[in-house]
């Protein structure tokens, strides 16, 4: 959502890497961004410069004096840039920026860019753990510019080492955190997601449908909003977000512990899992066996802790409360009584039993009621847009609570 319409520098060096930026740029089309490509020289030694060009839909930008029509091409791109990555970048390409050199079309571009760059460097461990490539790398953090660190693995000089390019959803994700205002900066937030699953048996269990989404699309906007993000996650198939501490549980009892251990140190906690109320009163610890003689069987439930209740009878003044209330009837009246009976901040209505909303659902259907008496309505939408108004309300509410305490 947040690249959406934004004009983007993609600079490209000539590193085996290369093939790599193909792929970002295609995830880059998809954000709904423009981007305009600038090849080194080496870097068409790798990849063509019509590929860039066909996925692009733009010129690239290799030559200065015999690209373009426009005498002043660099500056054009350089000025109406939202943002500019250099992805992958060489040694060479990392010293010239460091030092303001300007003697490609990308290096002289770059000299002239004013919004964010991100840097990604990419070559053989050696080379990257050179004391003149770190300096560089340095300077160019110091004046601002945003170094994504390369991953380890095997490299194309066969050896295995530091110094590959980021897959490239992660460097599509750190680009999208880096142009998202950092509102969150400095808060803590412990956040809870998914299932939790209660054993019957060793090879039975009591679940629900919940994949995750909500709760990890949550954690993952508060990430990119500057924040120190704390999940405590039930059984999903998604795999941790970037630059999140994640804790995976089983059952209620497992998520209360990790929740209550967590809690003294969150500012926001935000409670999106959806916990069994009731697990089997006594588990087996053998599978139970099928009897032909029995048509039916019945299974004892006993009551499982109230996690959210819990915090809220243990929450500060000082800390912000959020609850889900997952309901099929009534979703007003349902989610006022829990937010009033767990003490709650605010709380998330959620419709849940259509195909479009709720569990395993991309998009979900919300009404957020706020312990003050108001209400903000979500109409159906990505599970990521959801997050982005939920944390935006949340924000509104901490500050109107900050000046009411200033007056
Ligand atoms: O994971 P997805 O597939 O994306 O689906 C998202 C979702 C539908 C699970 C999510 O949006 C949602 O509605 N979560 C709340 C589910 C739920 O358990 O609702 P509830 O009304 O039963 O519980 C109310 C609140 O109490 C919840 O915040 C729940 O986490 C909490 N609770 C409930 C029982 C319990 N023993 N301990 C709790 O803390």
């Amino acid at each position: 959502m947040i690249l959406q319409g934004k004009d983007l520098l993609l600079g490209v060096t000539g590193g085996i890497a290369a093939y790599k930026a193909v792929e970002l740029l295609r995830l880059l089309k998809k954000t709904g961004a423009n981007i305009h490509v600038i090849m080194t020289d080496s870097a068409q030694e790798f990849v063509g410069k019509t590929t860039f060009e066909v996925l692009s839909e733009n010129p690239v930008l290799s030559d200065l004096f015999f690209d373009t029509h426009s005498s002043v091409k660099h500056i054009d791109l350089a000025t109406g840039a939202d943002a500019a990555v250099i992805a992958p970048a060489t040694a060479n390409t990392i010293a010239k920026l460091a030092h303001g050199i300007a003697d490609d079309a990308l290096s002289t571009t770059l000299l002239a860019v004013t919004s964010p760059v991100m840097i990604c460097p990419s070559m053989n461990t050696d080379m990257y753990q050179n004391i003149r490539v770190q300096r560089n790398l340095d300077i160019l953090e110091q004046d601002g510019c945003h170094i994504l660190d390369p991953d380890s693995g095997a490299l194309a000089c066969k050896t295995v080492g530091t110094g590959r390019l980021p897959e490239p959803w992660f460097i599509l994700d750190r680009i999208c955190s880096m142009l998202t205002k950092k509102d969150l900066d400095g808060k803590n937030i412990l956040i809870s997601a998914g299932p939790t699953v209660e054993a019957i048996d060793p090879v039975r269990f009591v679940s629900n449908h919940s994949s995750g989404k909500m709760g990890y699309a949550i954690a993952r906007a508060c990430e990119k909003r500057g924040a120190k993000v704390m999940l405590v996650s039930g059984p999903v198939n998604i795999d941790p977000p970037v630059n999140v501490d994640c804790i995976h549980v089983e059952t209620c009892d497992e998520m209360a512990d990790q929740m209550l251990a967590n809690l003294d140190s969150a500012d926001i906690i935000i409670k999106v899992a959806a916990v069994a109320d009731y697990k089997p009163l006594d588990p087996k610890k053998s599978k139970i066996k099928k009897k032909d003689s029995k048509k039916d069987i019945s299974i004892s439930m006993t009551e499982n802790p109230d996690i959210l209740k819990r915090i809220g009878k243990k929450k500060t003044n000082k800390q912000f409360l959020v609850g889900f209330a997952a309901e099929t009837d009534d979703l007003e009246k349902n989610a006022l009584i829990k937010m009033k009976k767990k003490n709650l901040d605010m709380i998330a209505a959620n419709i849940v039993g259509a195909k479009d909303s709720g569990f395993k659902a991309d998009t979900n259907k919300v009404k957020l009621f706020i312990k003050d008496g108001s209400s903000v309505d979500i109409p159906l939408m990505e599970k990521e847009k959801v997050a982005d108004i939920l944390i935006d309300t949340i924000i509104e509410q901490l500050s109107a609570k900050e000046n009411r305490c200033n007056l």
